[in-house]
């Protein structure tokens, strides 16, 4: 953790009662001379909304493009701009600002900021501060934003790899329309990308290096064109396993059935309807997967035949469903000559854990995780308990990312270090 404050600064709003994903975390939000720097706005609105306390610093060129005003109201901080700043006291406003900060995040940064902190430059506050921080205990997290043109030059992207090499962490640039009409990479990560980014670099990088492939969410069996059979399931489980697991360094692909979920930034999702095409792309990932999450609540059965067209509502009886069943995809994972390290959910209505061990022997699987399908189904919040040959363990009511965060420490204790 950082220091405590220093008395001749006056501190962003006290949110000593603050909750979400960056409650008590103080992040010092740079914005530097791009278009982008509206984006700061909505950035700050959503680090105050997890609980972080947001103090800002400005460059010379961001104010051309940003009034300090609407950072000030927003961060409830008055905005520093200026290394010669006679507001504080002993005259080091980047000494007081860089040990304050649990993170460093500049956002946009330009092709000018990024060429200076990556030589060592520092004429004014913020690249000061970046290079008076200490390393160890403030994050640097940098989120380019440029024309095309400029970011593919050689001396950016030398900037860039040496920023890598140096440990700050790039956050994007995406791909898509830019500012200036033209397309290309180079646009600013939107805000709640970037939220998700400063959230991860909190987290210990236990998965580095491994992959990790999750199915999520319900399948939906088709019974004509217009018809099928689905269940419950929300997709919110399996979408923060995904998220965790990129969380803890690893690289994701989600296999999801029907949600209509946003993706976890940063993971790779693969949409899928049935049961079938979710065995489909769960094979066609599996051999090259460290570890399988099987969260998907896959329908059991499928009708038999999926009429060409819509069956027509006749009088009298209603037309007969004949069902069959759906393939058990985490057991196919399971029976793999060299399989992932695979890990099964099991939601029931009664007797959990009887089931969840049943379930563990019958599939081989690492663990399972047993939860109460009444409760979790839709929930935000979930009590749940991972099974294994040993034992159980409980985990108790939390919200599902924190659950999933759980998990994810679990399987890394089970993995054997990766191959270097
Ligand atoms: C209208 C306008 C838009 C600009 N947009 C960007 C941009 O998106 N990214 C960038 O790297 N530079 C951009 N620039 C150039 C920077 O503002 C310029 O390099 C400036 O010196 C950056 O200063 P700073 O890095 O200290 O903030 C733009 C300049 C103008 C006039």
């Amino acid at each position: 953790m950082a220091e405590s404050h220093t008395p001749s600064l006056p501190s962003p709003l006290a949110r000593e009662d603050a909750t979400g994903l960056l409650a008590g975390r103080r992040i010092l939000l740079g914005v530097t001379g791009g278009i982008a720097a509206y984006k700061a706005c909505e950035l700050v609105r959503l680090l105050r909304a997890e609980g972080a306390r947001v103090q800002a610093v400005m460059t010379r060129a961001a104010r051309e493009f940003l009034g300090p005003a609407s950072l000030q109201a927003l961060t409830g901080s008055p905005v520093y701009d200026d290394l010669w700043d006679a507001r504080v006291a002993d005259g080091m406003a980047h000494i007081a600002l860089s040990r304050d900060a649990d993170a460093i995040v500049v956002a946009p940064a330009t092709a000018d900021f990024l060429g200076k902190i990556a030589n060592g430059l520092c004429d004014d506050l913020l690249s000061t501060l970046v290079l008076a921080r200490r390393n160890a205990r403030c994050a640097l997290l940098l989120a380019p934003a440029m024309n095309v043109e400029m970011w593919t030059q050689p001396a950016v992207q030398r900037n860039v790899a040496q920023l890598r090499a140096d440990g700050a962490q790039l956050l994007g640039p995406a791909s898509g329309e830019q500012a200036c009409g033209e397309t290309g990479v180079g646009r600013m990560l939107e805000p709640a990308a970037i939220l998700e980014e400063i959230i991860a670099a909190f987290q210990p990088k236990v998965l580095q290096g491994r992959r990790v492939l999750v199915t999520a969410g319900p399948t939906y069996e088709a019974i004509d064109p217009v018809r099928g059979i689905t269940n419950r399931s929300s997709g919110k489980m399996g979408y923060a396993v995904a998220r965790a697991a990129r969380e803890a360094g690893a690289t994701v692909t989600l296999v999801s059935g029907p949600t209509g979920r946003a993706a976890p930034h940063g993971v790779h999702r693969i949409d899928v309807r049935s049961a079938e095409e979710m065995r489909t792309a769960v094979l066609g990932a599996a051999g090259d997967t460290d570890v399988f999450v099987a969260v998907a609540a896959v329908a059991d059965w499928r009708p038999e035949v999926a009429a060409p067209r819509k069956i027509k509502k006749a009088a009298g009886a209603p037309p007969p469903l004949a069902l069959v069943a759906n393939p058990d995809i985490l057991a196919e994972v399971a029976r793999l000559a060299e399989p992932p390290l695979c890990v099964g959910f099991a939601a029931e209505t009664e007797d959990v854990i009887d089931h969840a061990r049943a379930k563990l022997q019958a599939k081989r699987l690492a663990m399972v995780i047993a939860n109460a399908a009444q409760d979790a189904i839709g929930a935000d919040e979930s009590e749940l308990a991972i099974v294994d040959e040993t034992r159980i363990r409980a985990l108790p009511r939390a919200p599902k990312l924190e659950q999933a965060r759980r998990i994810i420490a679990a399987i890394a204790e089970r993995l054997a270090p990766p191959a270097a």
